[in-house]
Order: C-alpha cells, then sequence, then structure tokens
C-alpha cells in the first residue's frame, strides 16, 4: 500500500492519513520525482463516478502516446482492446470493488494503435478516516520482456519436442546432482518410473539403473571420474544383464563463458546393431571360409588337400572339437578320411565305424535329400538308440552336426562336426554353413573324379602318343638308315662300275697295244730287210735286162705284166709308206700304253698336255672329218707336271671329250629345244658356225692348274644342271649312255684330287667344263 505521496513544494513528505482529502495539485507538482519514474503512473479520483484519472506521470505519456490533457477525466480502460484479456478486466474490476490492490498483466493498445503487455498495479489511496479517495496504477511496458519469454518458451517447448522425440535417452544431471532434464525415452531404456524421475535426485536414478548393468562397478567409476572432470566427453559402451547394449555418450553442458550447469548422458541402445553388425561378421566369415574352400577347390585337384583344408577351416570357423570326412564303403560301413581335432580329443582319423544307423535305408534315403543335415544338440536328449549313443561316448562326442556329401546321385560320405566337451545348441548360422560346405565339398568330389578320369585318359593318349612317336623315330631311323645304305651302295656300285670300266679298258688297251706291238717290231724289224731284197732284186733284173736284151717271150710278156717299170718306181715309196705306218703304229701303241697306265695305279707325275694327246689320240675314230668333221682348237699353256692318278684323269678328259663330241653330234634340233633366255658367259666363241672343241690348259693364281673343254653343242637346259653329276643320269637314249661319265669324272676330281670340277652351261650355245686340280 501506498502511504506516502510526495510534497513537491516543500520537497517533504506529507502523512496522507492526516489530511481528509488530499488536494491534487501537491500530488502533481513534483514532477522532478514522477517524472523520472520509468514507470507509467496514473491516478484515479475513486470518489468521482467511472473513476476518472486525474493524473499521469510523463512515463504514461511515453508508454501510451497520450497526452495528460487527452486523458485526465477519463477512465483507463480505453487503453483495452479486443484483444485484452476480460477475466484480467474482471479481476481488476474486483479488486476495485472489494478496494483491493490489484497487480496484472494485460494487453492494451497505445494510441497509434499498437499493442504493448502492461503491467499494471493498483492500490487503493486511503485517507485518515481510511476512505479510500484515490486509486493510482503503476504501469510497466513489459512487452519486449514478454516476447523473450514467448520466445524462450517456444524455444524450450522446441527441445522438449525435440528431446522427446530423440531416440536416445537423454538425461541432464547438475554439477550438484540433480536431475536438471530428461526424456521419457531415458525412462523407458532404463525401465525407471516416471515419478521417480520426478524426485531429480541422482543418487535415486543411480541406484535403480546400476542393477540393470553386467559390470556396474566399472560403470559407476567412470560416472564419478567424468562427474570429477566436468569438462572431459567420453564415449564408452554398456552391456546390461539382460543382453542389451547401450552405447554412452557424455558430455558437459556448457554456456557460452563456458560456465559448466552440468553434464549431459545420452545413451543409445545399439543392441540390434551391435547383433546385425555380429551377425554380417560371421556372415562374411562363414564366406570367406566357403570361399577359401572353394578356392581350394579351384585350384587343387588333390581332393585330399581340400578335405584336409576344409576340416581344419570347418573346425576353426564354428570353434567346435572336432570336424572329419567320413567315407562309405559299399556295405555302409564307413572309414574317417581326413579329420581336424581340438587339443586334448581323441584322434579318430583312419578308424572305420560300423554304425548301424546309417543301415537304415529310411536314414540313407534322407541323407539324400538335398541339404539335409541331422542336428543333435546332446546326445542324450535326441532320441537316440543306446547302442547308438554308446558308439557316440566311445567317439567322446557330446554334440554332432552330420551333412551329407554326394557323389552325383550316390551318397559318398559325410562331413560331421562334433563338439566333445558337453552339449552344444547349434546356431543356424553354423548348420548353415555346415550344408553349403558340404555341397561345395560335393562338387570337389565330383571334380577330382573327373580329373582323375581326364588325367588317367591324358596318360593313355601320352602312352600311346610316346609309343606312336617311338616307333615313328624308329621308323625315321630305318628310312634314314635305308638311304645311307642305298647311297653307299650306289657309290659302291659306281667304284665297282669305273672299277670294272677302267680295268677292263685298261686291259683291253693294254692287250691291244701288247698283240699290235709284237707284230709291229715284227714287221719294224724286217722292213729294212725287206727294203734291201727288194733293192737287191731290182738290182739283179737291171744286170739282167743289161746283159740279156732279148729275153724269152714269156719273161718278156710277165715283165709287161707286172709293169717292171712302175713297181721298180713304186716299191720303194711302198715300203717307205709301210715304214710310216710301223712308226705310227708304234706312237699309238705308246699312246695306249699311256691312257691305260695299268702299271702306273699310283700317284705320279704327268704330262697333262700328253695325256690330253693320248685321250684324243684314242678319240680320233670320233673326230675324223668322215665320222662328225668336229674340228679341235687347242691352246696348252706351259704347265708343270702334275702329281695325279694319271689313268685317272685321262678318264675324266676322255669322259668330257666324249660329252662334248655328242653334244656336237646332238644335232641343231636338240640345240634349238635348249635355247632358253638364259646364257652364261662362256670363255669361247660359240657363236663358232662348225662344230668345235675348244681345249684349253692353264694355271691359275690358285697354285692349281685348270683344264678347260669346251664345245658349241646343244649346251644343257637350266633344268637338269642341278642333276648332271648324279650317278645314272642321262638324256641319252637307252643303251647309248650309262649316266655314270660325269659322275665318275667328278668323284675323280673332287674326292681324289681334291680339286674342282665346273660346269657353264649356255642352254643351246655350248657347253664348258673346267677341271682344277691343285698343285701340290
Ligand atoms: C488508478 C487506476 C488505474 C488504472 N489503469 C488502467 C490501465 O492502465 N489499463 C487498464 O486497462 N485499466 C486500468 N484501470 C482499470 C480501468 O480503469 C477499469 O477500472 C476497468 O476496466 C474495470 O472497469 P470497467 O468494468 O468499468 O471497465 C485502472 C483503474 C484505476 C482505478
Ligand atoms: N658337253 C655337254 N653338252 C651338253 N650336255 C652334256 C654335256 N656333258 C654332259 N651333258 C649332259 O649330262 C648328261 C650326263 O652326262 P654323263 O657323262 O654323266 O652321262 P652320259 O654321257 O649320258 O652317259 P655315259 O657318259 O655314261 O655314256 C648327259 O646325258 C647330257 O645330257
Ligand atoms: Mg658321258
Amino acid at each position: 500500500m501506498i502511504s506516502y505521496l510526495h510534497q513537491p513544494s516543500t520537497g517533504r513528505l506529507f502523512d496522507a492519513n492526516t489530511s481528509d482529502k488530499l488536494s491534487l495539485e501537491p500530488l502533481c507538482l513534483d514532477e522532478r520525482i514522477l517524472g523520472a519514474a520509468s514507470c507509467g503512473i496514473v491516478l484515479s479520483d475513486a470518489g468521482k463516478p467511472d473513476m476518472p484519472i486525474v493524473y499521469c506521470n510523463p512515463a504514461f505519456e511515453r508508454i501510451t502516446g497520450y497526452s495528460r490533457q487527452e486523458v485526465v477525466g477519463r477512465n483507463c480502460r480505453f487503453l483495452q482492446g479486443v484483444d485484452t484479456n476480460p477475466q484480467v478486466v474482471e479481476q481488476i474490476r474486483q479488486a476495485l470493488r472489494t478496494e483491493q490492490e490489484v497487480k496484472v498483466v494485460l494487453k492494451n493498445y497505445r494510441k497509434d494503435g499498437t499493442p504493448f503487455w502492461n503491467e499494471l498495479a493498483i492500490s487503493p489511496i486511503r485517507d485518515a478516516k481510511e476512505r479510500v479517495i484515490y486509486f493510482i496504477g503503476v504501469q510497466t511496458d513489459i512487452t519486449s520482456q514478454k516476447q523473450a519469454q514467448e520466445e524462450l518458451r517456444a524455444s524450450h517447448a522446441l527441445l522438449k519436442a525435440q528431446q522427446e522425440a530423440d531416440p536416445d535417452g537423454v538425461i541432464v544431471i547438475a554439477p550438484n546432482g540433480q536431475i536438471i532434464n530428461y526424456n521419457s525415452r531415458l525412462c523407458q531404456m532404463w525401465q525407471v518410473p516416471d515419478d521417480m524421475m520426478k524426485s531429480s535426485d541422482k543418487e535415486e536414478f543411480l541406484e535403480c539403473v546400476l542393477p540393470l548393468i553386467a559390470e556396474p562397478l566399472k560403470v559407476f567409476s567412470k560416472v564419478e571420474y567424468l562427474e570429477q572432470h566436468p569438462p572431459l566427453t567420453h564415449k564408452d559402451e554398456i552391456q546390461l544383464t539382460d543382453g542389451r547394449i547401450f552405447e554412452l555418450y557424455s558430455t558437459p553442458a556448457l554456456s557460452a563463458t563456458g560456465t559448466c550447469y552440468g553434464r549431459i548422458w545420452s545413451f543409445r541402445d545399439i543392441t540390434q546393431n551391435k547383433r546385425t553388425e555380429q551377425q554380417l561378421k560371421q556372415q562374411a566369415k562363414q564366406e570367406r571360409l566357403l570361399s577359401c574352400i572353394n578356392q581350394r577347390i579351384n585350384q587343387s585337384l588333390n581332393l585330399n588337400e581340400v578335405l584336409n583344408t576344409a576340416v581344419e577351416e570347418v573346425r576353426k570357423f564354428i570353434k567346435c572339437d572336432r570336424t572329419l570326412i567320413y567315407r562309405f564303403n559299399p556295405d555302409w560301413t564307413g572309414t574317417v578320411d581326413v579329420e581336424s581335432v581340438g587339443e586334448g580329443w581323441m584322434r579318430i582319423v583312419g578308424t572305420t565305424i560300423e554304425d548301424d544307423f546309417f543301415k537304415n535305408p529310411e536314414v540313407i534315403s534322407f541323407l539324400y535329400q538335398d541339404g539335409y543335415i541331422r542336428v543333435i544338440d546332446d546326445i542324450y536328449n535326441a532320441n537316440l538308440s543306446p547302442c547308438h549313443i554308446e558308439l557316440l561316448e566311445k567317439l567322446q562326442v557330446r554334440a554332432n552336426l552330420v551333412a551329407p556329401i554326394l557323389h552325383g546321385k550316390n551318397l559318398w560320405g559325410l562331413l560331421v562336426v562334433q563338439q566333445c566337451s558337453g552339449a552344444r545348441k547349434w546356431q543356424q548360422q553354423e548348420i548353415e554353413c555346415v550344408r553349403k560346405l558340404s555341397i561345395q565339398l560335393s562338387m570337389a568330389i565330383q571334380q577330382a573324379a573327373l580329373f582323375e578320369q581326364v588325367s588317367a585318359e591324358l596318360k593313355e593318349r601320352q602312352a600311346a602318343e610316346a609309343a606312336l612317336r617311338k616307333s615313328e623315330t624308329k621308323l625315321k631311323e630305318k628310312a634314314t638308315q635305308l638311304e645311307k645304305t642305298l647311297r653307299e651302295l650306289k657309290q659302291t656300285q659306281l667304284k665297282l662300275i669305273q672299277n670294272e670300266k677302267m680295268s677292263s679298258l685298261g686291259q683291253l688297251v693294254a692287250g691291244i697295244a701288247h698283240e699290235i706291238n709284237n707284230p709291229i717290231t715284227f714287221i719294224a724289224g724286217n722292213i729294212d730287210h725287206a727294203n734291201q731284197y727288194a733293192q737287191d732284186l731290182l738290182e739283179l733284173v737291171q744286170i739282167y735286162e743289161q746283159h740279156y736284151p732279148q729275153p724269152a717271150p714269156e719273161i718278156e710278156t710277165l715283165t709287161e705284166d707286172i709293169d717292171i717299170d712302175f713297181l721298180r718306181e713304186d716299191l720303194p715309196k711302198l715300203l717307205s709308206s709301210m715304214q710310216f705306218g710301223v712308226n705310227r703304229l708304234e706312237t699309238l701303241v705308246a699312246s695306249l700304253k699311256n691312257f691305260s697306265r695299268l702299271d702306273e695305279a699310283e700317284r705320279k707325275c704327268m704330262d697333262v698336255e700328253q695325256g690330253m694327246e693320248n685321250t684324243l689320240l684314242i678319240l680320233q675314230h670320233r673326230l675324223k672329218p668322215e665320222a662328225s668333221n668336229i674340228q679341235v682348237v687347242k691352246d696348252y699353256g706351259k704347265l708343270p707336271p702334275v702329281d695325279c692318278y694319271p689313268g685317272q684323269l685321262n678318264q675324266v678328259f676322255m669322259n668330257l671329250l666324249n660329252n662334248a663330241i655328242d653334244a656336237l653330234n646332238s644335232g641343231d634340233e636338240q640345240a634349238d629345244k635348249n635355247k632358253g633366255s638364259a646364257s652364261t658367259e662362256l670363255s669361247f666363241p660359240y657363236h663358232a658356225p662348225t662344230p668345235t672343241i675348244w681345249i684349253r690348259t692353264e694355271l691359275s693364281e690358285r697354285n692349281s692348274v685348270l683344264i678347260h673343254i669346251a664345245d658349241n653343242g646343244c649346251g644343257i637346259p637350266e633344268h637338269i644342271k642341278e642333276q648332271i653329276f648324279d650317278p645314272f643320269f642321262t638324256t641319252k637314249p637307252v643303251g647309248e649312255g650309262t649316266g655314270l661319265g660325269l659322275s665318275i669324272s667328278y668323284q675323280i676330281v673332287v674326292d681324289k684330287h681334291e680339286g674342282h670340277l665346273h660346269c657353264f652351261s649356255a642352254p643351246g650355245y655350248g657347253t664348258e667344263f673346267v677341271v682344277e686340280i691343285p698343285l701340290l
């Protein structure tokens, strides 16, 4: 209640109680006080009807926009508008009626129509007799405050909505341990009743929560540590006893200036994520395992290696005590082919197991089914027959998974996963893994069988091929051998023929020479005597004629008959011609002897020119004008004696000269036939009109003698040039040529004398052979 008002003239307060009715002037005059006030102040006369305003201060004018003149005498309600809360107005009305103080906030309007929030306090002013004479209203414009409040409320509501929408449970705890904020998700996650949270006590919250945590002490100490170290943020995972996993995130709630208002604890249920993650991990691991085994299957064709890898990897993956592959025998007993055993458990590889279970046709037909897996979590709880349990006990098996391995349509064996340490609830994923693996192994077995078959076929084929190659090689060897033998045979034949030719010709020549020689000696020795005798006889006839000029008629007749005068004249001529003949015969014999050289089979020095002349002499009959009219042009160089086999070299000359004569005798027809575009430079004028043989000898720069024998005969056609030295190659009619001449010559020159035999021929024009014999 306002009891005192300022007395502006005196500057002192006057006692309102002392006056009956306070005069207005002194109340309003002290502009210094009221004018300086920041609140609007208005005074209404309680005694007048409708309580008109009697005074307002400058702050009122400033707030409302009305001047004092405009408001004095009016009721204050003009400040109200359509939006002014009627309940609040009623509240004022009530207070005024009951002469009570009232404090309200209501919407008012300024003169310009803009609204403002008015925090209004109205108090009655009483006189000394306690009668209300005035009401004083104090107004504060709280529009901006109200706005800020409104905004704060809005943002608070937003925050709350956000918090509630958050999938995480959030709690904010002040440094003093008071819960400042939390959302309903938190209560739900931690199973805390909302009532308890309302108590806002951290300790109570912890008491409720800690029993749910798997390791409460660890978590608790972390909470404490964080409370002691406000700036720290922390992230962690909390394992709950019921299996859930929460991710914890704690961070200090700091103001912009760094003041710490508390700590935010945010919890996220990551159980499902963790499970999915775990499952994915497991799945990835399983895929890795399967792909590893698959890779093995593809890389290795060694079945044993694949099976060993499979059991090893499966045991690692499933973390069981034993994995094995059991292979069926035809009588449905089976053997453990490969296994992987954990430490401390019995090894059973190689054991033959007779399990009656597999003798049951129903079981077998089940096993044929694709994807069938026998799952036993505990042998004592699986309805097994006592003897089956006994068998498994013997093998230390407590739980197992059995999957069939098929080979095509046949049951090949089993993939068995065993737990020995105790019963085990097999997980779906594990069962699935074993199932997939058993299919893979079926494939591997199929592949291995195929490989075995293929490699067996391959081996067979390789063996056949090797045998074929061997026999082929043998055949080739034989053919080569035969070829060689044939070649050798030809050579031998050639040599034989040559020897034969040589020796028979030599013998013939020698025989003839010998036979001729005797009569020639005989004739030659007697020619002189015959000459002497004839002269003596002629002298005697002459003396008779002198002494008997008239001979008897018988003598005269005979003298005329024999033409004695001609006889006398001719006889000496005849005898001398005989002498000439004998001389020629003697030369011929010498030549024959020289040619045959039977006595000279060894190397000897030979006069090439003489050898050639002798050969020509033997061939005289073929060169005579009546035979061929061949001209022989000789050009002998000065040669040293040549160390050689003279008889053989003469043979060469004879072969070459014979061929030249043959070529010259073959006629123009043959020459025209042979004529080709190819023309070799020959060292002789083969265009000569008459059939000619040129013989030239010379010393070469390479320390050898060269014997050229050329002819302007038919020449050698291009296509047979390569063959002319082959034994038995001839172009001559059957019976005329043996085809041995050049091959023998070649052998004599090249093999025997280490020389060369060259042939140049211009087909249709002529041929030149060059014999080159090295000088030693
Ligand atoms: C001293 C005094 C000051 C007042 N100031 C205001 C004011 O600032 N704003 C307002 O809306 N009402 C104000 N009122 C209230 C109104 O004048 C009026 O009493 C109210 O509207 C209730 O009366 P009604 O039902 O006749 O309108 C004031 C009243 C008194 C006595
Ligand atoms: N001077 C030549 N001119 C043309 N052709 C020739 C000449 N010399 C050899 N020949 C060809 O070479 C072939 C082989 O000659 P080679 O002397 O070896 O055997 P041939 O003369 O046929 O028989 P053979 O000499 O045994 O009586 C001849 O048949 C002939 O066709
Ligand atoms: Mg010949």
